[in-house]
């Protein structure tokens, strides 16, 4: 498949599986607790049931909510391509296992994935999830096709705001109720008209199974709900967790509205604590009983608090921020109605999220151009100017030693003004070596193995390159990716061979016309440098020299304006810049190869970041090659 195939199917995959997870994080974020509760139902079926809101189970959820969160955040943006892709696939393989238990044990009835946003049943969940693996095991498979959009140096901050955000929302959602409601228990939404109009639209399925039992057992959610005027319910999932630090509120509440209903509401299977909470608070109120789920999601709080007018829901509270009642007097309850706020702040959320995040991703786009001015200005005269002979396969042995020694006579006589080097096939190396004065001209092959030694029948290793005398060796030629099959990775493998043996390394990269035509090239090139460079040290990268060369313009005799080459070399010594710093950046040394000559080197060479030429065809005449390297005179 051709790399821009491989890229599209790539940013297919990270956007399915970046918005599923993106989805399933922040949900879980906006109701914490209601995952907490969720965490709790498979570990009661095995028996090792927390109170729903322990610190285990809140830091679980959280770990949670951010591993998905940060996951589908980095594969968004491109961040750590390699590891988050990884993590991605190990993530998905093992909810994929979980799912697959769950389809088939049952242990809970609804598997929490998505919080209260989005219920799927077993079988649906089991489905997303080997769906799913599709696309991860193509990115963990191809990390690298996958564009990143912002450099390294920012990347950090894209997942330290989105943390801190989720943290943050985590945190006041335990401490408060959630700012977007997700359950059934909305604001405004009328328990009455659920339970007595079960086809209106307000009818769902939890508030149609709403139920108020009596200590006697007498079910009294109709006459509850059909009493007209104000009923306070006080929500009581867990008595033996509950939070009694508001039972002062609670009781003036009950004692200032003798005329209005109010009841606590404990879980059935809880009911004989209810004198615990009377003893503990001295609520004077009846205490009901009721279903625990239901009573877990009308208020996610412990205790919570609920004002229902003519069965509607006007206003809920956690413990922890109950209404305050007026100095003197009796409260208009009126003024206590709450509006559901739940769009409001969900629209308010996503933006708090999304524009800091967008300006992290966006800003050293902005600015990166004023970034390179400086980079060339202050260092173009530090870095080490190089003219570079490719000679390819040309001449035979006695035609190379002959151009070497006319070269070094040449050389010898009119000393250049930079670098030069000559590349030869192998055979010519030892021979040529004898020839050359090492001080004016510097020896390198065209190529070495990507295997240290053994049994690879016709390879030249890096160790033997070095063995004849030669200090260079050109990689990454597009000719040997073209032709012979060379590869990001076993590029990787040739240069840390080269390096190993004290080989500078010439690495080519560069795009093919198809690319600069669809506008791909900087997205190629810095492909090709990420593939097989950035896991370089910098000590390392030191010693590689970058060669610059659109493949449409090798040995074509169309070579890339001065301006293309420029805006590319400027490119390239940027993204390096964000891999391995400024002071890397300046120092590297950016050649420009295609269709160089006498007469084009001057105007290529003149550019801020062009340090030299890679030369081809014309580095097989000593007077042409002469010609170029006198382009730095
Ligand atoms: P060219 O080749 O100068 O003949 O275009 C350059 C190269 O392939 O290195």
């Amino acid at each position: 498949m051709s790399k821009r195939g491989q890229s599209i199917l790539s940013i297919v995959a990270a956007i399915v599986l970046s918005s599923t997870l993106l989805f399933s994080g922040f949900v879980k974020a906006l109701d914490p607790l209601g995952m907490c509760i969720k965490l709790n139902a498979y570990l009661a079926y095995f028996g090792i049931a927390l109170p729903d809101s322990s610190l285990w189970l809140q830091l679980s959820t959280a770990a949670l909510t951010l591993l998905e969160f940060t996951l589908g955040l980095n594969l968004l943006l491109g961040i750590r391509r390699r590891l988050s892709t990884m993590i991605t696939l190990g993530f998905i393989v093992a909810t994929t296992t979980l799912t697959l238990w769950t389809y088939i044990a049952n242990p809970v009835t609804d598997c929490g994935c998505f919080g209260e946003a989005l219920k799927l049943t077993h079988g649906q969940t089991l489905a997303k999830n080997i769906i799913l693996l599709i696309p991860s095991a193509w990115l963990a498979c191809h990390p690298l096709t996958l564009p990143r959009l912002m450099p390294e140096r920012s990347q950090w901050m894209a997942n330290i705001y989105a943390a801190l955000f989720l943290v943050g929302l985590i945190a006041y959602t335990f401490h408060r109720l959630p700012l977007v409601e997700m359950t059934d228990y909305r604001i405004g939404s009328s328990l009455r008209e659920a339970l007595f109009n079960p086809q209106s639209e307000e009818s769902h399925t939890d508030m149609a199974n709403f139920i108020l039992c009596s200590p006697e057992g007498e079910m009294l959610q109709d006459s509850i709900l059909m009493a007209d005027g104000y009923t306070f319910l006080v929500t009581l999932p867990d008595e033996d967790e509950a939070d009694d630090g508001c039972n002062d509120l609670l009781n003036d509440l009950y004692d200032l509205h003798p005329a209005i209903s109010f009841y606590g509401i404990i879980a059935e299977e809880n009911k004989e604590q209810a004198a615990d909470w009377v003893d503990r608070t001295g609520a004077a109120y009846p205490i009901l009983s009721g279903e625990s789920t239901q009573i877990k999601a009308m208020v996610r709080s412990n205790p919570g608090l609920m004002l229902l007018h003519d069965g509607r829901i006007v206003a809920k509270w956690s413990h922890n921020n109950l209404p305050t009642l007026p100095e003197e007097g009796i409260p208009n309850l009126a003024e206590y109605e709450q509006r559901d706020t739940s769009l409001a702040s969900l629209i308010k959320l996503l933006l708090w999220l999304c524009l800091p995040l967008a300006a992290i991703v966006l800003l050293p786009h902005i600015s990166r151009k004023p970034n390179i001015p400086n980079l060339k200005n202050n260092n173009k005269t530090m870095r080490k100017k190089i003219v570079a002979g490719n000679w390819k396969m040309n001449k035979n042995l006695q035609e190379g030693v002959a151009l070497a020694t006319e070269l070094n006579e040449v050389l010898s006589t009119d000393k250049p003004n930079c670098g030069v080097v000559i590349c030869t096939p192998f055979i010519h190396l030892a021979s040529v070596a004898d020839v050359i004065n090492k001080d004016i001209i510097g020896l390198g092959a065209e190529n070495c193995a990507d295997k240290a030694s053994g049994a690879y029948t016709g390879e030249v290793s890096a160790e033997m390159v070095k063995s004849t005398g030669a200090d260079y060796v050109i990689l990454g030629h597009s000719e040997r990716r073209a032709y012979y099959g060379e590869t990001a990775e076993i590029l990787k493998e040739k240069v840390n061979l080269a390096l190993a043996n004290n080989l500078e390394v010439i690495f080519c990269i560069g795009e093919v016309l198809e690319e600069r035509e669809a506008g791909k090239q900087n997205e190629v090139v810095r492909t090709q440098l990420e593939g097989s460079l950035f896991e370089l040290t910098a000590e390392q990268f030191s010693h590689v020299v970058l060669a610059y060369e659109p493949v449409w313009a090798i040995g074509t005799g169309k070579t890339a304006t001065a301006e293309q080459a420029e805006e590319m070399h400027a490119f390239i010594r940027q993204t390096i810049a964000d891999k391995f710093g400024a002071e890397a950046a300046d120092n590297t040394t950016i050649l420009y190869g295609g269709s160089c000559k006498p007469s084009n080197a001057k105007e290529l060479f003149a550019k801020p970041d062009v340090d030299g030429g890679l030369i081809g065809g014309a580095s097989l005449k000593a007077a042409d090659f002469k010609g170029i390297i006198d382009a730095w005179k």
